[in-house]
């Protein structure tokens, strides 16, 4: 059973709602976890979960996530999720897009909503036209559009502040990067790696993203999955596709220095994290330079303004340094320094709200 109010201070939720729509056929939780730094920010997934407890599970973990990339994305927004219970392919329609924008704006603000898997830009549109607490619309609508830009482009920020760590120069000139997963996010990586003048080796599930990074890069090199990359000549692991990148096996075989990768929840377990340490691999955490798309759709709040996202996540170069710092002086593995300063900073800033500011 899903605990909702948690077992740890950490895991409680501030408010989960519930919101359905026969008629449309809208199944929906909407998970705050909390509004210390601002209304909460998190994107919308579309899943045919198994069950209503596998979905508020899901909810609940994301929603946390997101309090933390928010905080250390230095955005003044809580962390809050969204799930659509249900297949995106065939049971996405106006009336339920629509009757979920209405459950969002029923919140006051307190929930901002943007895309996630199995929603786009142009169904934030159609939700946006019934709550003004709507971000990850499409550039027609105002909107920031392709989150993946700024997403690729803070990771890499992520990649120079690991180099720069551990070969003392932020340069990728030269270094063999493996990218598992070429999509959205993967692929527009391998642009900017390629112009920084590092050698790219890729994999994917998919040959028409294959293609695709084949067709800019005839020279970036194919291998056949992570195991295999793994075991490659490569200095720097980029995981792109799913969750759960980091295995056992795959770290043991892990020829590269550097893991540093787009994907949420990289981990497979909580052990990893101190194989990686043990085996004298950098972990740059997942959550921290994958924050360039949340900062994006952020941006959207002010009326989006590219450069100034852009200014804005190529600071995920210094927060990535910083958190490398913290763990090495405190003696922690990297994602623990993050969660620190994630938490240092929702308390710190957060408790300032507390200042009376007179009638
Ligand atoms: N898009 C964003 O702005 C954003 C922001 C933050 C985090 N992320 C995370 O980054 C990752 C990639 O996101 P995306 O938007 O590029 O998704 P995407 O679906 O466009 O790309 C994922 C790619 O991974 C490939 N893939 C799937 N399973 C694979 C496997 N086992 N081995 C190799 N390749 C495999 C797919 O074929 C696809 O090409 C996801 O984990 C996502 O949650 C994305």
């Amino acid at each position: 059973m899903t605990d909702v109010f948690g077992t740890s201070h950490k895991d409680v939720h501030e408010q989960v709602v519930f919101c359905a729509d026969e008629q449309s056929g809208l199944r929906a939780i909407i998970a705050i976890h909390n509004t210390q730094l601002g209304p909460a920010l998190g994107g919308t997934r579309f899943y045919p979960y198994e069950s209503e407890a596998a979905a508020l599970a899901d909810v609940l973990n994301l929603a946390k996530g997101m309090a933390y990339k928010n905080a250390l994305a230095g955005l003044d927004h809580g962390g809050g999720k969204a799930v659509i219970i249900g297949d995106p392919a065939t049971q996405k329609s106006e009336p339920l897009l629509r009757a979920y924008g209405r459950f969002i704006q029923s919140l006051g603000g307190r929930y901002i909503t943007a895309c996630d898997v199995g929603t786009y830009s142009p169904d934030m549109d159609i939700v946006a036209r019934e709550s003004r607490f709507v971000t990850g619309r499409t550039i027609e609508h105002g909107g920031a559009g392709d989150s993946s830009i700024l997403t690729s482009f803070g990771v890499f920020q992520g990649m120079r502040a690991s180099a720069e760590r551990v070969y003392g120069t932020p340069s990728l000139h030269g270094r063999r990067v493996g990218v598992e997963g070429v999509g959205k996010v993967g692929h527009r990586l391998v642009d900017l790696l390629r112009e920084d003048g590092a050698e790219v080796v890729v994999c994917d599930v998919s040959q028409e993203a294959i293609d695709r990074v084949r067709q800019r890069h005839p020279d970036v090199e194919v291998v056949a999955d992570a195991a295999a990359m793994a075991v490659s000549d490569i200095d720097v692991f980029a995981p792109c596709a799913l969750g759960g990148a980091l295995t056992d096996a795959v770290v043991e075989t892990l020829r590269a220095k550097i893991v540093c990768g787009a994907a949420n929840n990289q981990l497979a377990h909580p052990g990893v994290e101190k194989q990686l340490a043990d085996r004298g691999i950098l972990y740059a955490p997942d959550y921290v330079v994958n924050s360039g798309g949340v900062i994006q759709v952020a941006d959207e709040i002010e009326g989006f303004n590219m450069d100034r996202a852009r200014s804005r996540a190529a600071r995920i170069y210094d927060t990535t340094l910083k958190i490398f710092g913290i763990a090495a002086e405190e003696g922690v593995p990297p994602a623990a320094a993050a969660d620190r300063l994630a938490e240092r900073r929702m308390s710190e800033v957060g408790r300032i709200r507390g200042i009376w500011l007179g009638a």
